[in-house]
């Protein structure tokens, strides 16, 4: 890490908004995305905020529940917005949204969101620090709370498992 960015980086420095059309080859018969073409997409999204925020190699340690509220069809456009909602020494949390596009009609609706987990790695694949997320606005701190509040549920669940 950059001695600048141990002073931390703001939400928007990583911010991304991605958009792809739905093409035949990402649908099932009845002509809409699959699931799994959506998935990829969201951790590509996902990744590219991590990797912004950090600035070294990121990979995906977990995914939130993941629903799909509404199809996707072939021709319209999905669009992708990720963010960081928190830091800590070594991993992320990172929130995606996904909307539908109809290109025609701009009508757009959200089709998913979904919380993944993200770890800063080192060559040998260890985990490596990252600069602490800076919250600006009461919303961006309060996304910083509840974050905080469901990784401590992540790592309750860890360890039960573990036990
Ligand atoms: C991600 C990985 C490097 C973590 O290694 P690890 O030895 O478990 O690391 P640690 O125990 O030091 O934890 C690293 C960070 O993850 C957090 N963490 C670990 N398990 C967690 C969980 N279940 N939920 C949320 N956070 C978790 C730790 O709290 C720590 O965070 P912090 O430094 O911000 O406090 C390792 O599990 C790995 O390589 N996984 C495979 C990743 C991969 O291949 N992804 C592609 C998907 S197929």
């Amino acid at each position: 890490m950059s001695l600048s960015d141990t002073a931390g980086k703001r939400v928007g420095h990583s911010r991304v908004e991605m958009t792809e059309m739905v093409m035949p080859n990402d649908a099932n018969p009845l002509g809409t995305i699959f699931g799994g073409r959506v998935m990829q997409l969201m951790d590509i999204a996902a990744s590219i905020a991590a990797y912004r925020h950090a600035r070294c190699n990121v990979v995906t340690l977990s995914v939130d529940s993941l629903e799909f509220r509404r199809p996707i069809r072939v021709g319209h456009a999905v669009v992708l917005h990720a963010w960081l909602n928190w830091a800590g020494r070594t991993s992320m949390e990172v929130q995606v949204e996904v909307y539908s596009e109809d290109l025609m009609t701009g009508e757009h609706a959200r089709t998913s969101t979904a919380f993944f987990t993200f770890v800063a790695v080192g060559p040998e694949g260890r985990p490596q620090p990252v600069p602490p997320l800076l919250t600006l606005s009461q919303e961006e701190e309060r996304r910083f709370q509840e974050a905080a509040q469901r990784r401590a549920e992540r790592l309750r669940r860890k360890e039960r498992e573990e036990n």
